[in-house]
């Protein structure tokens, strides 16, 4: 079958994916509708629900019918959530789309159908794009508006510009999934049944945001881990974004997700295009578990820009020193470093401008001549000399009101004039709309990574976007809220091109900043700034809902913990760690002999099976993180790596068995064990393991704090 079937008579377009199908209609009063999104179907089947479609009958009062179109617009008998909203001249609005045609076409990522609409009236060109691929469930849709007068024509005010509409199938009831959080509480999962009405997650924040991430999955309340049907829908993008899910009395649930929070406007010019981000859709009949598989392989397959690679282990001094770096303080704890087996070393805040503090110097971005005399040079030499790459921290769209850059381009901060700049954390917002800035940032951050052949950058980004304006671009300035984000995605898009060497983490404040359309552009990001093992394993428990290990930075540091304040054993840190890539953040200088060796032999065993949690496809187990007996398994060709988890003695005794997930029933896996001792040597087939499981020995089950890690291979 091929991906995109079209049968324009009848005018039903049917995409599909390895085992989803997802199916439109343009109904014969000329409505985009969605007939179909589960399982694969074939396109006889498909367009035979577009010939049994009924109109629904019943009352008037029933309508609207716009939780089933694909991009519902604000007019006509819909009085639903509009995914597009559009002002005309002399203020008129109720757009009128009218089906203009359709192309079909294959490039070097996948299958494209393109839906073309035009308003009735006004020279409004709207196109609803989708991709689907042959080796990935996820669909993929955006639009583009284009203003197709000609130049004396006004422009038209967009004030909702959705990627689209997704409509979850009727069934019985309707849960959601969806991640709040805060600084140093990120991606703490939710379930809870969609309530009646319109129900909004967004983030108006200009980051991706700490308190919700840009996506959702829906269930009819009854899916688990393992089984079960789950439709999630996800944003590509890092400014401010809105999903609303409404939910009606008569039966049905339609997502709308898009970049911009509620009440900002764009204009369009004539000539002008707006183009959405991305926004992902997957089905699975296979419960959280497989939606989660399914995301992180799009992600591995089409999204990260060098998924093949593997992520080197990181050290980071910043919870071990803060702001206090120079060149010889910093190459002390790298040659610690250097000796555990760390790979890449990376100098945190503090070394740039008169930035000593959060007060001062951000935007001055040149060594601090006191901490560096000689310049970066002698650190990025010295570290590369002990057998590491270079890493830089870099927060290029901050400026502290006290520094060179500020007193002499005050104009270049998103500010509104006549309003105050209100500063968070003593710092200002660069307005990366500007072509200047822009300019500006991609000059220093080149100049910088060419000149000490840095390897690799933290880029931050630290407080929210507030008094959102852009003076010069009076009358369009909400334009801001999506220029400043398209900046930022330039600048780094133009430095990886000119630095194909250069790897980059995403951080803002922490894991503030993390989404598809980052991820595209960098190669991990920093989970969270709380590395309480224990507060991490909900944390990462959440994250990896949507995103894989690859991409999840996570550092083993001191203990207690500094922002928390409880102790950890160093082996449960660092087997928590290790669930994504691995880092280390603790002051080496207070570690004692015994733990500077445990950290060894531990980093040692993670770059065994790094590849495996990097690559695999990851299996959660057992109870919920940091509630009883837990587990995280990847599975990567024949190699198989269990992270096991046991925080607290519980009242109930824990499971004897860990029934693990993924396997090829009929072979048999031979278990190598680090902490299940007893299981250690023996070989059991797959059907074993995953109907009975890997016994679990008391050392694991029983106290406080105890982990494992278990390595098997199928053997035949
Ligand atoms: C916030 C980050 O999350 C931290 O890891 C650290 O880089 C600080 N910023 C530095 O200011």
């Amino acid at each position: 079958m091929t991906p995109i079937a079209a049968d324009t008579d009848r005018r039903v377009w049917s995409l599909s994916t390895p085992n989803t199908t997802y199916a439109v209609h343009v109904t014969s009063d000329g409505r985009l509708v969605q007939l179909y999104w589960g399982a694969r179907m074939s396109v006889d089947e498909v367009v035979l629900l577009a010939q049994q479609r009924t109109t629904a009958g019943g009352s008037s009062f029933h309508l609207p019918g716009d939780v089933e179109e694909q991009l519902p617009v604000e007019g006509g008998l819909r009085w639903g959530v509009p995914s597009l909203q559009v002002t005309f001249p002399g203020g008129v609005r109720s757009a009128e789309l009218e089906f203009a045609g359709d192309s079909i076409e294959a490039d070097g990522d996948g299958h494209r159908l393109e839906l073309v609409f035009t308003d009735s009236h006004f020279p409004l060109r709207v196109v609803l794009h989708y991709r689907v691929r042959e080796d990935s469930d996820v669909v993929e849709r955006w639009v583009t508006l284009k203003h197709v007068g000609d130049e004396n024509e006004e422009p038209f005010a967009v004030g909702r510009a959705d990627a689209g509409s997704w409509l979850i199938p009727e069934r019985a009831d309707y849960r959601y999934s969806a991640v709040s959080g805060a600084w140093a509480a990120e991606n703490q999962l939710g379930r809870e049944r969609v309530p009646l009405g319109e129900f909004t997650l967004c983030n108006r924040r200009g980051n991706t945001g700490h308190h919700a991430n840009p996506w959702v999955m829906l269930d009819d309340g009854t899916a688990t881990e393992e089984h079960g049907e789950v439709w999630g829908v996800a944003l590509a993008w890092s400014g401010t974004w809105r999903i609303t899910a409404q939910r009606r009395f008569e039966g049905r649930l339609a997502v709308t997700a898009g970049f911009g929070h509620d009440g900002v406007t764009w204009q369009l010019r004539p000539g002008e295009e707006l183009t959405t981000p991305p926004l992902l859709g997957v089905y699975t009949e296979g419960g959280f578990g497989a939606a989660s598989r399914a995301w992180h392989r799009h992600a591995r397959a089409h999204v990260l820009p060098r998924p093949e690679e593997v992520r080197p282990v990181l050290y980071n001094s910043w919870e071990a020193v803060w702001f206090d770096v120079d060149e010889e303080s910093q190459l002390e704890i790298a040659r610690k470093a250097a000796d555990l087996g760390v790979e890449l070393f990376v100098m945190d805040d503090g070394w740039f401008g008169k930035r000593v503090n959060d007060h001062a110097g951000l935007g001055d971005w040149w060594p601090n001549p006191d901490r560096f005399p000689n310049g970066l040079g002698p650190l990025a030499d010295g570290v590369r000399k002990l057998g590491m790459a270079f890493g830089l921290w870099v927060e290029p769209e901050m400026v502290n009101p006290d520094s060179d850059l500020y007193r002499t381009h005050p104009d270049w901060t998103i500010h509104f004039p006549h309003r105050r700049r209100d500063e968070l954390r003593q710092q200002l917002v660069l307005n990366f709309g500007r072509d200047d800035v822009r300019t500006w940032a991609h000059g220093w951050l080149d100049r910088l990574v060419a000149d000490h052949g840095i390897d690799f950058l933290k880029w931050d980004m630290n407080r929210s976007i507030s008094q959102g304006g852009w003076p010069e671009r009076a009358g369009d300035q909400d334009r801001l809220w999506i220029e400043h984000t398209r900046g930022v995605y330039e600048v780094i898009d133009r430095l990886r091109a000119a630095h194909p060497g250069l790897r980059i983490e995403s951080c803002s404040g922490g894991g503030g900043r993390v989404d598809y359309g980052i991820l595209a552009r960098t190669d991990e990001v920093w989970t969270s700034d709380n590395t309480d093992a224990f507060h991490r394993q909900s944390i990462q428990h959440g994250y990896s809902q949507l995103y894989p290990a690859a991409a999840m930075a996570a550092w083993v540091t001191d203990s207690p913990n500094p922002i928390t304040g409880r102790a950890v054993p160093l082996e449960y840190r660092f087997h928590v760690a290790m669930a994504g890539v691995l880092g280390i953040g603790g002051n080496l200088h207070e570690w004692t002999d015994r733990e500077l060796e445990q950290a060894r032999e531990l980093i040692g065993v993670y770059k065994t099976i790094r590849e495996v949690v990097q690559h695999g496809d990851q299996y959660r187990l057992g109870s919920e993180p940091g509630q009883g007996l837990s587990a995280v398994e990847y599975v990567h060709g024949d190699n198989v790596a269990v992270l096991v988890y046991h925080p607290h003695a519980g009242v109930h005794p824990a499971p004897g068995h860990l029934r693990l997930a993924g396997l090829d029933p009929d072979a048999r896996y031979e278990v190598a064990s680090d902490g299940m001792a007893e299981a250690g040597g023996c070989t059991a087939t797959g059907r074993v393991l995953m109907a009975v499981g890997l016994p679990v020995p008391r050392r694991v089950a029983g106290g406080d704090w105890s982990s494992a890690v278990v390595r098997l291979r199928r053997i035949r």
